[in-house]
């Protein structure tokens, strides 16, 4: 193979990697180079080689794709977080139906299965409810912004067309304040200064929780900057201790400064209540129309016992329980169970129960005890499901599976092991809750059709 590093090398983009690269391929081999979007034709300088791949950066757009879109605004925010903003968004939803169909090709190995057109946003900017903004210093400057592709410098920005208004009010609110009391960005390596990232959640009235995240306790200056703060629509604000040197954003510990303990957000016409750490679908639109999917595929009736696993602060499980029997919610952290407990009687539903643990450990004791159910609703984190959580889906023999993922390659290793074990795949969803990002949400409804149908 003939690439070396600092060669210049030219060719069309033909896809898009899990980071949002785009993909080259020059003599058959493979170059990623970020910025460009599918079908333009660039130039590239060669900066990094592996064994299967070389990593360039992008020199120039000698002719753009015919699915290239001029912005009407200026991105100063960081292509890091948005790699596809320049792609046209009917496009975006396309690959993304794409990328789900091939991994369920390629790791579930279901070659034949239909994947649905992506439901796409009308309006897909300022979606994110929670974003968590690094903080960082550049030549003695303070800089706040996402990062740029394949690196850790952050690209300072004033206003994200991803968030909310107010969130980009509070970027320049802390910026202000950390000038004017010297306040330091924190630096992992030499553990000195002070903030580290900015976590920002914003409620369907637009109203904020603020989480500053900082290297140790100290937080100077805190009552100037609360007061700052409280002149938005700011309503809970916290401090969160992350001492760790890794790329996790919030640490263990949280200290309350300001307000409400909580935010109360909404989906659909259901309401509950985030603490600082409970995860919460970051797309509000999106997840009201997952969610329907959910209860369109779930297809319950009063009989009905759900599992469901992986529950955060119960919204799926508060979403179905109307027209069911009862619902089993299960997740790992405390605090979203308290919240999903508190979430279910705000909504006037008492046919839930909600357990805090692994699901791994606690699905198959519950299963142990003899606690049926007919239907499981999955909704793991990135990493899929860990194997005991299939056996003892497969041990309950649920009549159907409802598995709501983030992340295609793990759902279509996680189907594989259904689909051997008995479960047919009906109908798969693909959904767009993270527009102008390489991220894919999608829903499958599997049901069981007995190992006798499978041969
Ligand atoms: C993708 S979220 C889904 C949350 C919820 N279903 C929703 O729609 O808001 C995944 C959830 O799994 C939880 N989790 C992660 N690992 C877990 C485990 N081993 N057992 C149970 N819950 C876990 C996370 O804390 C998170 O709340």
């Amino acid at each position: 193979m003939g690439i070396n590093i600092g060669d210049i090398v030219r060719g069309k983009i033909i896809d898009f990697t899990h980071e949002g690269n785009g993909v080259l391929k020059i003599d058959n081999f493979t170059v990623f180079v970020n910025g460009g979007v599918i079908g333009d034709e660039v130039v590239g300088k060669i900066d990094k080689i592996k064994k299967n791949f070389a990593i360039g950066s992008l020199v120039n757009i000698i002719e753009p794709s015919k699915d290239r879109i001029k912005l009407d605004f200026n991105i100063i925010e960081a292509k890091g977080g948005i790699p596809l903003i320049e792609y046209k968004y009917s496009k975006q939803l396309e690959w993304k139906k794409n990328k789900v169909k091939m991994d369920l090709e390629k790791i579930g190995g279901l070659a034949d299965v239909e994947v649905k057109d992506t439901i796409g946003m009308v309006y897909p900017f300022r979606y994110r409810n929670h974003v968590q903004i690094p903080v960082g210093e550049e030549n003695g400057k303070t800089v706040i912004g996402f990062y740029e592709v394949n690196s850790n410098d952050i690209v300072d920005m004033d206003s994200s067309i991803l968030q909310p208004e107010i969130g980009n009010r509070v970027i320049n609110i802390v910026r202000i304040w950390m000038n004017k009391y010297n306040v330091k960005a924190y630096d992992k390596r030499n553990k000195k200064g002070i903030l580290r990232h900015i976590g920002i959640r914003v409620n369907r009235d637009n109203k904020a929780m603020i989480i500053l995240v900082t290297g140790s306790n100290r937080l100077p200056n805190e009552k100037e900057l609360v007061k700052m703060l409280i002149e938005e629509d700011v309503i809970s604000i916290y401090q969160n201790i992350n001492k760790l040197n890794s790329s996790i954003t919030y640490g263990k510990e949280y200290r309350k400064l300001y307000g409400e303990d909580r935010l109360l957000d909404y989906i659909g016409d259901y309401k509950f209540y985030l603490s600082p750490n409970s995860f919460f679908q970051v797309n509000r639109t999106q997840a009201e129309v997952l969610y329907n999917k959910v209860v369109e595929f779930l297809d319950s009736d009063k009989s009905d016992v759900i599992y469901d696993l992986y529950c955060g602060i119960g919204t799926i499980s508060v979403y179905i329980a109307s027209n069911v029997e009862k619902v089993y919610g299960i997740e790992i952290v405390k605090e979203a169970i308290e919240d999903a407990k508190e979430n279910a009687a705000l909504n006037n539903i008492d046919n839930t129960e909600f357990i805090v643990g692994k699901a791994e450990e606690v699905f198959p004791k519950l299963m142990k005890k003899g606690i049926k159910g007919n239907k499981v609703v999955l909704d793991p984190p990135r990493k899929g499901c860990e194997k005991e959580v299939l056996e003892a889906v497969v041990e309950l023999n649920p009549e159907k599976v409802v598995y709501v993922s983030c992340n295609s390659t793990t759902m279509a290793r996680d189907v594989k092991y259904l689909v051997e074990n008995g479960y047919k795949v009906e109908e798969v969803q693909p959904v767009d809750m993270f527009p102008h990002t390489v991220h894919v949400e999608s829903i499958i409804l599997m049901t069981y059709c007995g190992m006798e149908d499978k041969k």
